[in-house]
């Protein structure tokens, strides 16, 4: 949710933070700061609101010194402010910190007994507290620091500058990301990889538990039992380019116009079309093993969630085997059935939503063989999985998910051949049409986003609305689910999507002259096309507006809507990943023309690393 930034080095720290947290601003952004130690002094610079903010601030009074730390802060405990913004800091000890500790009232009520006088209202600042209490005992850092996580229940991220022990950084990890960027006479921390892709390519994940010494010289990990481990060094291929707008207006609408090529790459290397089937490396399920599955069962949140939705239907229907797709947030608040015979498959981009990480920990432990289908080489889910498909979409940074819903998209289609071929469910010969289905869906992105100026006519039309409602049947339910929640989401006007058979069982009463409905209806027999103009007809005859995402020659349902917006007709189950983009455009055309923050909407965070 929040970002973290670390460096030590020769250079000046300050400048080298700020610009590592402009990358991470899409993980939070409601207040930000930075400390910085010179010899052993400790200079704390923090400012409310957006990053710049904090950017006059340091360029005012820059704090000089080469170490330091800085956050970019999404609030849980206690509302923005420069009291509340990252970094904490007591007695010279400092502090930034990801995460909630659940127990921060009781602590801080044994340290107010012993005299501690606390300046935030945040459950962070206990951890500069606890540290300098250690400190004053007369134990070194890194011992102050185990003693301090040890006292805490909850999870996080935490980095530790101090004036007293200027050289290094403390960081340690326990659900909450963390990764260290490797340099030459300089090394650096941070929560997530695209704040140090401008410096270093070569990253080391911290595991649960570990804490790390951080020197321009040396990187010391040691695991939760304080045993000095080796962690893997890996090198990531995104450029800084992928973390920048390159041109675009806003991440999300680059995001949205690179799709072909995340598309594309996320098949490339694994379609193999001459024996009807896919490779993914590193796959270790056996013939029997898939035979024998009983079930599936998908979790994940949000736009992942809906994914994992269109996945149900990829897979039954290619694989025959039944999917239930769980919210990960409700999942282990009940009592679920899973078994060996099952296998979990968690959806995320960015593999560290705590509530799909929970949930998927979940179903490992009553037996489920896991499988994870994630954006981000090496975060906690595809560490937690015993076999991950990576989506290479790249670095997503604006906080609506777009390409990492498409590429999700293809991701299960390609497994739902796979397990389909391995189950005997599909021929090699059907396989191969599914695959050359596949290969045509980077160029009907290509097609479809020529879209974009009739989608804004549509757009500027409806931008003031109150409400919009989205339908869709079969595998255009969850476009319909997605095309509501990016509206919603950038665009702040209620919006509900539906499958188009439930209107009648309720909102339906909603529509009236004012109410736009986007109605999701490609020809496909799966999509129960005569159904949906069923739909369009009980929206006409209340006067409700009608936009609908029709194939490119359905004169049809054209001469019945109020708007169309034609897309390329593509198979059926593949048909979401081509209708989602009109609605995509749709969401950021009608918040940009609100005058609205596209990439960083208000109350939200790129990574929900708190339950
Ligand atoms: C919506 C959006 C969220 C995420 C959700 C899960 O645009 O981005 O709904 O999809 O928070 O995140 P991941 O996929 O990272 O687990």
């Amino acid at each position: 949710m929040c970002g973290i930034v670390g460096y030590v080095g020769d250079k000046e720290s300050a400048p080298i933070l700020v610009s590592g947290l402009k990358k991470l601003e899409y993980r939070g952004y409601d207040s930000a700061g930075v400390a910085v130690v010179n010899r052993n002094t400790l200079n704390v610079v923090r400012a409310t609101g957006k990053l710049k903010n904090l950017e006059n601030r340091v360029s005012q009074e820059v704090p000089k010194g080469t170490i330091g730390i800085g956050h970019t802060r999404w609030a849980t405990h206690g509302r923005p402010s420069d009291e509340n913004a990252h970094p904490h800091s007591y007695k010279g000890v400092a502090v930034v910190h990801n995460g909630i500790i659940e127990n921060h009232l009781a602590l801080k009520e044994e340290l107010r007994a012993k005299g501690h006088i606390f300046s935030s209202e945040t459950d962070t600042e206990v951890f500069a507290h606890l540290i300098s209490d250690e400190l004053e005992r007369g134990v070194d850092l890194v011992e102050a620091v185990r003693l301090a996580i040890k006292q805490v229940k909850g999870t996080y991220a935490l980095a530790v500058v101090t004036a007293s022990d200027p050289n290094r950084i403390v960081a340690t990890k326990d659900s909450s990301p963390m990764v260290l960027g490797l340099g030459q006479g300089q090394n650096f921390v941070a929560s997530d990889v695209p704040a140090l892709l401008e410096h270093t390519r070569d990253f080391v994940y911290m595991e649960e538990g570990d804490l790390a010494v951080v020197t321009a010289q040396s990187i010391d990990i040691y695991n939760r039992q304080g045993q000095k481990v080796n962690r893997p060094t890996r090198r990531i291929d995104w450029t800084p380019m992928m973390a920048e707008k390159g041109g675009h207006k806003h991440f999300m609408h680059k995001e949205i116009w690179e799709q072909p090529r995340a598309v594309a790459d996320t098949l490339r290397g694994r379609m193999l079309l001459s024996e009807g089937d896919i490779h993914f490396e590193g796959w270790n399920l056996s013939p029997e093993k898939v035979r024998s599955l009983s079930k599936v069962t998908i979790l994940a949140c949000g736009t992942s969630w809906h994914s994992g939705v269109a996945g149900k239907h990829m897979i039954e229907t290619l694989a025959r085997i039944p999917v239930e797709v769980e919210l990960a947030s409700e999942f282990r608040y009940r009592d679920p059935i899973v078994d060996g015979t099952h296998l979990a498959i968690a959806i995320s981009q960015s593999g560290e939503t705590a509530d799909t990480l929970a949930a998927f920990k979940e179903a490992k432990a009553r037996g489920a063989t896991s499988m994870a289908i994630c954006n981000v080489i090496g975060s906690a889910m595809t560490r937690e999985a015993e076999f991950s498909v990576l989506t290479n979409a790249g670095p997503e940074i604006g906080v609506a998910s777009t390409k990492a819903f498409t590429t999700q998209l293809v991701a299960l289609y390609m497994l739902a051949v796979k397990l389909g071929r391995m189950r005997g469910t599909l021929t090699v010969k059907q396989a191969q049409e599914h695959l050359t289905h596949l290969t045509e869906i980077p160029k009907m992105i290509e097609d479809v986003l020529k879209c974009e100026n009739s989608v804004k006519r549509v757009a500027r039309e409806f931008m003031t609305a109150q409400d919009f409602l989205f339908l869709g049947r079969g595998p255009m339910h969850p476009v319909a689910l997605e095309g509501a929640l990016k509206l919603k989401e950038i665009s702040y006007i209620h919006a509900e999507g539906y499958a188009g058979g439930e209107m009648k069982h309720g909102p339906i009463a909603l529509i009236d002259e004012k109410m736009p409905v986007v109605v999701i209806a490609p020809k496909q027999p799966h999509v129960a096309y005569e159904k949906i103009i069923g739909n369009i007809e009980e929206v006409r005859a209340r006067g409700g507006k009608v936009i609908a995402i029709i194939d490119e020659d359905d004169e049809h349902v054209a001469s019945l809507a109020d708007h169309v917006v034609r897309i390329p007709p593509a198979c059926a189950l593949l048909a979401p990943v081509v209708a989602t983009i009109p609605l995509q455009l749709l969401a950021y055309h009608v918040a940009e023309m609100r005058g609205n923050d596209v990439d960083q909407p208000r109350n939200l965070a790129k990574s929900v690393t708190v339950e």
